[in-house]
């Protein structure tokens, strides 16, 4: 997974979104920093309407016009945000690549694959289409399609969803880029041809030595893929550190909370443990922690006062929570278990509040 730690790729500083819209601004990104080391998977996960895609899109400038955005995405040290289109679409593909949920968006149903790989890679260096064809049947190889030069000849439509998707992951792979943005690249697939496309996508990403930002709704996804792990929660990053950090010790009770709803080949209980209720909308969010609502551990002071992302365990292992200290060794059980429900008011919780 890691490659070279030092060198970074891609450099996000305080990343912020809104759109105005008839009921209000929505606040889909409010300050989102991170950065990915050259070789480097990194994880973002958390639930629907959290601004992964929002984050995204931005940094490759492919978010409407009515979008408000500010502070920096830097690849290889050029700045993206407010660049040009002559710019941009020098970046993208050659050093930033996009693979989305669903491949029929990258893919044009009307030219065969052979041929809109082959124009991906002309579309940045020049070579001839015969030797571009090649290459073709090269990258076609490397996600793994069987019997690729034949392949060459299909239509998009011809293939299964898995299929396409490899097809998708060889585009984005075809000019070497430094960086590929994933968003929920399995997530319209079958369960096990989710894992295949998973698979092809790592062989792909360590054979180019990319980085990758790797976007799921599900942390079962980036599990045993990401190097590090980014959490978000209604447009903030609530939680970051290495893959063990967010896994083994999480200090964000969303986050042990995502961990309760996941599937454990080791668990000692069959039982899933889900987070109750719902992000908040991104209109008119109220002070203070928007996971309060949801939180087992709030009190008086988080309803106040939104908590930053600080050093935990490490420098690196950052959560946003007053009580992180307090998830030491705790199981998604014991907090979400049990009759846990959102509209639950925790007993004791402001005489709690007053001992701080
Ligand atoms: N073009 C847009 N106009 C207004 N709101 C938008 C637009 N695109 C996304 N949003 C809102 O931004 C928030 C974040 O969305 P998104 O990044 O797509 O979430 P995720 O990818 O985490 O599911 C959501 O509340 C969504 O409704
Ligand atoms: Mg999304």
């Amino acid at each position: 997974m890691t490659a070279a730690a030092g060198e970074t790729v891609l450099e996000v500083d305080d990343l912020r979104v809104s759109f105005p819209t008839d009921d209000g601004v929505v606040q889909a990104v409010r300050g989102v920093s991170y950065r990915l080391g050259r070789g480097e998977v990194l994880g973002v996960v958390g639930e629907s309407g959290s601004g992964k895609s929002v984050m995204s899109l931005a940094v490759i400038g492919l978010l409407p016009g009515s979008a408000r955005i500010s502070g920096s995405a830097r690849c290889c040290g050029e700045e993206l945000l407010g660049a040009s289109d002559k710019q941009l679409s020098r970046v993208r593909g050659r050093r930033i690549s996009m693979i989305f949920q669903d491949p029929m968006t990258s893919l044009n149903p009307v030219y065969s694959i052979g041929y809109q790989i082959a124009e991906a890679i002309r579309a940045h260096h020049d070579v001839g289409r015969e030797a571009a064809l090649e290459q073709a049947v090269e990258l076609l190889d490397l996600v793994r399609i069987p019997n690729p030069r034949e392949r060459l000849r299909s239509y998009p439509h011809e293939l299964s969803g898995g299929m396409r998707q490899r097809v998708v992951i060889a585009i984005a792979m075809a000019n070497r880029p430094d960086v590929i943005i994933a968003d929920e690249p399995t997530t319209a697939l079958d369960v096990t041809v989710q894992a295949q496309v998973l698979e092809a996508l790592d062989t792909a990403q360590q054979q180019i030595g990319a980085a990758m930002v790797l976007i799921t709704h599900d942390l079962g996804v980036i599990a045993g893929h990401a190097d590090r792990v980014l959490v978000m929660y209604a447009g903030k990053l609530v939680e970051a550190g290495t893959a063990d950090d967010v896994f083994y010790a999480p200090r964000m009770p969303y986050t042990l909370g995502l961990l309760g709803s996941l599937p454990r080949l080791d668990a000692k209980t069959e039982r899933l443990t889900p987070i109750g209720g719902a992000p908040p909308s991104a209109v008119n969010m109220p002070p203070g922690c928007p996971f309060t609502p949801r939180c087992p551990l709030a009190q008086q002071v988080c309803e106040r006062e939104e908590p930053a992302a600080e050093p935990t365990t490490s420098p690196d292992h950052l959560a946003a929570c007053h009580f992180s200290e307090q998830l030491e060794g705790r199981e998604p059980a014991e907090l979400f278990g049990a009759g846990w429900r959102d509209d639950v008011v925790v007993p004791g919780a402001e005489q709690r509040e007053e001992a701080r």
